[in-house]
């Protein structure tokens, strides 16, 4: 079946390649922005792709067989971005691109365990090497924490009640699929409105998988990484598909596009006399409504793209003992 990534030619735009550039796609998936990417920087440009997932980087790696020897892969979590690349020889890079989330096969793949319409394990993984699983934060985590996860990755308002109806349920018979999961969530916040039962499962759903994947911290981290690799004059493309990711997006880089104001604030970034880089979207891009309507996937996507224009180094994260 053929592949289509979200806002092609967009993603294209703004990574500004040329023939022979230094490229990192963070989140390689199936393949299609890096297919696009290899074409463009050609025989003598490098690509270094991450995907943790193992599946989609095997399918990516067939789809992009032609461009071996252009290629570097990574079967990793972006948060080592800086590491791995530096360790493949490359101290700088001209482009990154992050097209964050799930891909298409983690949706549609019941066992994977992210969708709430489908009967599966509780797993969400992108990883699946990794030990955190969603039955593990349903089954072991405290009412607090739980509560927690629904509020501050799922923004639902009613997060202490679905923590304490999980409690008390997990005391009898622990939560071990999907659709026992989101059967409580409907039986605890379904609510009716203007005639249509709404059922905020997807969003409780969504809280869980940044938890598992830690999708917040690993974000904050990568995009720092990716600031100190670029080089002057380099792109950054982000792709979230949800509030929660592009409120990092938009916050990283608002601390770096103009001189911040002076704050008593802990912040793990430096106060910058310059801005380090040049905002190349000044509004998010989103699809069109023909791309959304060829692919719903894409409705929720919003790009972002900044140029670097000036040294950045992050100020280290000041440790609690130190204080
Ligand atoms: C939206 S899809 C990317 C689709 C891809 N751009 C394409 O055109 O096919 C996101 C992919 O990134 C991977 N991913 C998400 N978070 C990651 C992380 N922290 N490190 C490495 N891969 C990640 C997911 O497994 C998924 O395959």
């Amino acid at each position: 079946m053929e592949h289509v990534s979200v806002l092609k030619n967009d993603v294209q735009k703004y990574l500004e390649l040329e023939a022979g550039d230094v490229v990192v796609d963070a989140t390689l998936g199936l393949g299609g922005h890096s297919l696009d990417i290899l074409k463009k920087i050609g025989e003598k440009g490098v690509l270094m792709a991450f995907e943790q997932d193992e599946r989609n980087l095997k399918e990516a790696k067939e789809r992009l067989k032609d461009y071996k020897k252009q290629t570097v892969y990574f079967n990793d979590n972006f948060r080592y971005l800086k590491s791995r690349v530096t360790g493949a020889g490359h101290k700088k890079i001209d482009a990154i691109l992050f097209d964050l989330g799930l891909s298409s096969p983690h949706v549609d793949d019941a066992e994977r365990g992210f969708s709430f319409m489908k009967e599966g394990p509780l797993d969400m993984r992108f990883d699946q090497k990794n030990k955190l699983t969603a039955e593990i934060v349903i089954n072991t985590y405290p009412e607090e924490l739980l509560a927690n996860v629904f509020y501050n990755y799922g923004e639902e308002r009613m997060s202490r009640k679905l923590a304490r109806a999980i409690c008390t349920d997990r005391k009898d018979k622990p939560f071990t699929s999907t659709t026992q999961l989101a059967g409580l969530i409907e039986r605890v916040l379904a609510v009716k409105k203007h005639g249509k039962v709404f059922n905020p499962a997807a969003r409780i759903f969504q809280s869980i998988r940044i938890e598992v994947n830690d999708e917040m911290n690993v974000l904050k981290e990568a995009l720092s990484q990716a600031m100190e690799l670029l080089d002057i004059g380099g792109r950054i493309v982000i792709m979230s598909y949800h509030s929660l990711e592009d409120r990092i997006v938009k916050q990283f880089f608002k601390n770096l596009e103009r001189p911040p104001v002076k704050s008593q604030e802990l912040s793990i970034y430096q106060n910058y006399d310059d801005p380090i880089v040049e905002v190349l979207t000044k509004k998010p891009v989103v699809p069109t409504d023909a791309e959304i309507a060829q692919n719903t996937r894409s409705r929720s996507a919003k790009l972002r793209a900044y140029k670097k224009i000036k040294e950045y180094t992050p100020e280290p994260v000041e440790a609690e003992w130190s204080k």
